[in-house]
């Protein structure tokens, strides 16, 4: 019996020649955009969800869902921005007003604008904090690449504040918590050559070669 014949036309997963091609080009064309390059429109409301959808489809061993995003709204952008700012004064109480408002001005610029955040601790103590942070980065990648099929640009920033007190209180993180990475999505307003892949050979090899 065929695998066509086994499986019901429903739950077949796409394959094929077009999947195929379609795959490489979705792969081929995803880049960083940072966020000072990313412009309004942004997803609409249901890009927004089926980009939050596709997370859903990342590997999850044991089904613990460690992982999981809070959206910062245009209108709470001025909280995080205080944020920021207060993080870059826990390790740096000397910073300059200058500084403080070049950390600010980072809350503003990705028209939508998630923070991931893994519970890598606690619950099921055979699925260790590795396991979940692999799938939390399978999870954002679905995310980039349907974005990336929506037209949109992407990118993930990170930074010292993500562990910072001011950050961690903001966001009401629990203590099994971490935040991971910004992702920011948004409409590309300058295109820039991306860089360039490592080949294979960088990172296969075979046992016993
Ligand atoms: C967890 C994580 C955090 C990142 N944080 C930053 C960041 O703060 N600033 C930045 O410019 N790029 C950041 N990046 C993006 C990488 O720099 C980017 O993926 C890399 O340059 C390769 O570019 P590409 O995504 O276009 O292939 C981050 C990537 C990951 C996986």
């Amino acid at each position: 019996m065929s695998t066509s014949q086994k499986i019901p036309a429903q739950d077949r997963p796409a394959s094929g020649s077009d999947a195929l091609q379609w795959t490489q080009a979705l792969l081929d064309g995803r880049r960083t955009t940072l966020p000072k390059r990313l412009q309004s429109p942004g997803p609409d409301a249901a890009q927004q969800a089926a980009i939050l959808t596709a997370a859903a489809a990342a590997p999850d061993h044991g089904q613990l869902l460690p992982w999981r995003f809070i959206e910062i709204p245009q209108d709470r952008r001025a909280e995080l921005a205080q944020a920021f700012a207060a993080a870059l004064l826990e390790r740096d109480p000397d910073a300059s007003t200058d500084e403080q408002a070049q950390a600010r001005e980072k809350a503003y610029r990705a028209p939508w604008l998630l923070l991931a955040v893994c519970r890598l601790r606690g619950g099921d103590p055979d699925i260790p904090g590795q396991e979940r942070l692999l799938s939390a980065g399978c999870a954002i990648q679905n995310m980039l690449l349907l974005a990336s099929a929506a037209g949109y640009g992407s990118g993930l920033t990170s930074g010292k504040a993500l562990t910072s007190q001011a950050l961690r209180q903001l966001f009401a993180l629990h203590d099994d918590e971490d935040a991971l990475c910004f992702i920011n999505f948004g409409t590309v307003s300058e295109v820039r050559r991306g860089k360039p892949r490592p080949d294979s050979s960088a990172y296969f090899s075979r046992l016993g070669d």
